[in-house]
């Protein structure tokens, strides 16, 4: 198989730049790069029908992957997660059609294995070796365990009071965990200064080009989940948004691959009502966020005050016609224990955050009960035991 990678192109200015070099943001004007590909040769080249009979897992979309050398891939069979009908939610709630993208059953229990998969196989292909990671909780448990498998160095920074699982996932994976008194944003403070004196390559969540495009597989997967349409709206727990992103870049590609149509789903973001900058910003008909202070909810993953990517998210939020919501911590709690006793899915609180989100959009209007819908459970709830 071939990968049809091109180059990196800055998403604000559009300068290029090679993607066979290592690179965070642009250079030029500080925002984010993102890889592209010949779309026209792909286009004569991949062939959406020859998917279904690969191997499973989110590396069947290598042609429109960033890692040119297959043998670079660091994979533990992430990707090609169950998409469910949610039929008693339906009745429940009374809507037409409800669908929950279950990515608890990616490896280490969130859809982080997706992205850090694409990074540290990138990594491993532009030969670095030793890489670090600000995160929430499931990014570090996610890259430590992928620099396990190819036997790179993982330095991670976290809050000290994330989630336990998240850092017994880390140390059991021999990574260098560093507890930070404070929020992702201190760590991501902490881990860029690191990174300079220590000479590890940082793979902050959009400051580094290639998670975006493991993340993105996940666009791929509802389409063709769907035969190939994509649903009325996707609902997403947005923190750093690399998702939310990554799956309009996909929709994007697949238009320019002829595989869609012009169609989109609206997308909606879901936020903690203590940790809201994106919802925010959308409804203030801003184009940045500026930093939330005070930052807090019990869904870990959205604890994040400030995106380097909120342009983006935001952008795909208002060209999709879709819209944001914010909900509190009860709610969060009541969603998880409904999806778990209505289908059976014990969600991450962060999944879950998209069923209490859906409910708001429906009673506000966004969204109508005939609009075919689908929640991103990001993660499973098996790594919270404390919350339950
Ligand atoms: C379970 C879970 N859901 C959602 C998120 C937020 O993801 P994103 O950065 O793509 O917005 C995180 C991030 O840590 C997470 O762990
Ligand atoms: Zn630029």
């Amino acid at each position: 198989m071939k990968s049809y990678l091109s180059h990196l192109e800055c998403t604000a200015c559009h300068t290029a730049y090679s993607a066979d070099h290592p690179h965070g943001l642009c250079p030029a004007c500080g925002k984010v790069l993102y890889p592209r590909y010949d779309l026209d040769a792909a286009k004569r080249g991949a062939d959406r029908h020859a998917l279904a009979r690969r191997q499973r897992g989110m590396w069947r979309f290598f042609e429109m992957m960033p890692v040119r050398d297959e043998t670079k891939i660091v994979t533990m069979g992430e990707g090609v997660t169950p998409m469910l009908r949610a039929s008693r939610l339906e009745a429940a709630l009374g809507v037409r059609t409800l669908h929950i993208k279950d990515e608890g059953l990616n490896p280490t229990g969130s859809f982080k294995a997706r992205g850090l998969s694409a990074a540290v196989s990138k990594a491993h292909e532009l030969g670095l070796k030793r890489l670090s990671i600000p995160s929430a909780g499931n990014a570090a448990g996610a890259l430590a365990a992928y620099c396990a498998r190819v036997g790179m160095e993982a330095h991670v920074f976290m809050p000290s009071d994330a989630p336990e699982a998240n850092k017994k996932e880390t140390r059991m994976a021999a990574a260098y965990l560093t507890l930070v008194d404070g929020l992702i944003s201190d760590a991501g403070v902490l881990a860029r200064k690191a990174a300079e004196e220590r000479n590890l390559f940082d793979v902050s969540t959009l400051k580094e080009p290639y998670r975006v495009e493991g993340k993105k597989t996940m666009g791929y997967e509802i389409a063709m989940d769907l035969g190939w349409k994509v649903p009325r709206a996707i609902v997403y727990p947005t923190g750093g948004g690399t998702g939310i992103v990554g799956i309009w870049k996909a929709f994007e590609e697949m238009e320019a691959l002829g595989w869609i149509g012009p169609e989109r789903p609206k997308m909606l973001i879901v936020q903690a009502e203590g940790c809201a900058p994106l919802v925010w910003a959308f409804h203030e008909g801003a184009t940045h966020a500026p930093m939330w202070k005070d930052a807090r909810t019990i869904a870990a993953g959205i604890r994040v005050p400030s995106a380097v990517g909120d342009y983006l998210i935001l952008d795909a939020v208002r060209a999709s016609g879709g819209s944001a919501v914010t909900v509190t911590d009860d709610e969060i709690l009541e969603a998880m224990r409904q999806m778990a006793s209505l289908e059976g899915i014990l969600p991450a609180p962060e999944g879950a955050a998209t069923l209490a989100g859906y409910r708001k959009f429906l009673a506000q209007g966004a969204l109508t009960p005939d609009d075919a819908t689908v929640l991103i459970n990001t993660g499973s709830g098996y790594k919270y035991m404390e919350l339950l």
